[in-house]
């Protein structure tokens, strides 16, 4: 019998799944990965060996997740398409990763995960492991299984009473970590039809938030968050404080349509309380620290970096590269950040940093002026001189 290790979420497709493989004469060993879903995962342990799984590895990955993965893409900037701060790409490759290593020490001949051929997950899994190990053989009950529609499958799981926790009223498809929250399907895939609000978990309703704003204050080093409102965090739960802060006041939710690697455009809503008050709070303090001419290039540098974790690219040469090249970027990214959180939005209101590049005695208007205003007519005729006729 040939063995198989399914990224196993305890969700309707990927508890299908270790049916579906079990009919093709697999031995399934399930593979539940830990970034942070808040999930009771004895129980989706004993859910994937009641639905017939050999053995189950259940691995907290959240540290990692949070220091290589997510800290990762906060000191590159990268933003997909301006508003995705990329939390369900940012996993895969992690998950791929442990996957394949599994996978390894169990001898399995194969891999399998529960995305469909229409996303982009199955390329962020499948271009990892291939990177990592290309002997595994890869498979994705989804795009090869019969049914056409979600309550076809949610029929055949009842009918092998395969345990699920889904109802054909609940539609929605939702991915979960540290770093935030995806949701589509049902009446968002109509990109005219509002959000219902029962969608939002992580953040709450704005009319609900205080109507008194509230200050936090972040303090990075090398780039790296480590401490709020004076008081120093692990990573992992510094993300999860900045959730708890940025979700009381709404902040971080993004209704957008976007590009997938595959061609289609989709609706997707994210709720990113912690991502938005931490990228916000970054790019600022970079403003503050970064001469001109790094902080221009590192822009265009993010922007590729962005697209390459979206596509599946992580493992890659470049992308290793482009790591290097922002973690030099970052050198002096260290100091405090102040943000005004109100009614679903986090403000910065104030930052300061040894390493500032802001000088009062060239900025100012008032007293204490430092610039000599007669040398810019010069410097302006430089300037222009090449495009004067
Ligand atoms: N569109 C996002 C991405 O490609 C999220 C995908 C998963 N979304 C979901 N609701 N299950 O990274």
């Amino acid at each position: 019998m040939k063995k198989i290790v399914l990224a196993y979420s305890g969700g309707l497709d990927t508890s299908c799944a270790i049916k579906w493989l079990k009919d093709k004469d697999y031995e399934v060993v399930a593979f539940i990965a830990d970034v942070g879903q808040n999930e009771n995962f004895d129980e989706i342990k004993l859910r994937a060996l009641n639905t017939g799984a050999s053995k189950v590895y259940a691995l907290n990955l959240q540290e990692e997740f949070v220091n290589d993965y997510v800290f990762a893409a906060l000191k590159a900037s990268a933003v997909y398409e301006n508003r995705y701060y990329l939390a369900t790409a940012l996993s895969r490759p992690l998950i791929a990763k442990h996957q394949v290593k599994i996978a390894q020490k169990e001898k399995a001949s194969a891999i399998a995960h529960g995305c469909t051929g229409k996303g982009n997950d199955q390329v962020r899994f499948e271009v990892t492991a291939r990177i990592i190990d290309p002997k595994l053989e890869i498979i994705a009950p989804v795009r090869e299984w019969e049914f056409k529609t979600r309550d076809e499958e949610i029929d055949y799981a009842k009918k092998h009473k395969i345990p699920i926790n889904v109802t054909k009223k609940s539609p929605y498809s939702v991915d979960i970590n540290l770093f935030g929250r995806s949701i589509e399907c049902g009446v968002l895939e109509d990109p005219w039809h509002e959000p219902p609000e029962e969608i939002y978990f992580l953040t709450q309703n704005p009319k609900n938030a205080p109507d008194k704003p509230e200050y936090i204050e972040i303090d990075f080093e090398k780039g790296v968050p480590v401490k709020i409102n004076g008081k120093k965090y692990d990573p992992v739960s510094l993300l999860h404080e900045l959730n708890s802060f940025g979700g009381k006041h709404s902040v971080g939710r993004v209704d957008m349509v976007e590009n997938r690697l595959v061609g289609i455009k989709s609706r997707e809503i994210y709720e990113n309380p912690a991502g938005t008050i931490l990228h916000s709070a970054h790019n600022d303090l970079e403003s503050l620290v970064l001469d001109r001419e790094t902080l221009h290039y590192k822009q265009g540098l993010s922007y590729k970096y962005a697209e390459m974790i979206y596509y599946g690219l992580w493992e890659t040469p470049l992308k290793k590269q482009l790591d290097e090249y922002f973690n030099k970027v970052q050198k002096n990214v260290s100091g405090t950040v102040r943000l005004k959180l109100f009614k679903g939005t986090a403000t910065v209101v104030g930052r300061k940093s040894k390493y500032s590049l802001y000088k009062e005695s060239l900025a100012t208007y008032g007293k204490g002026d430092k610039f000599d205003q007669k040398l810019a007519e010069g410097f302006i005729k430089l300037w222009g001189t090449p495009y004067q006729k």
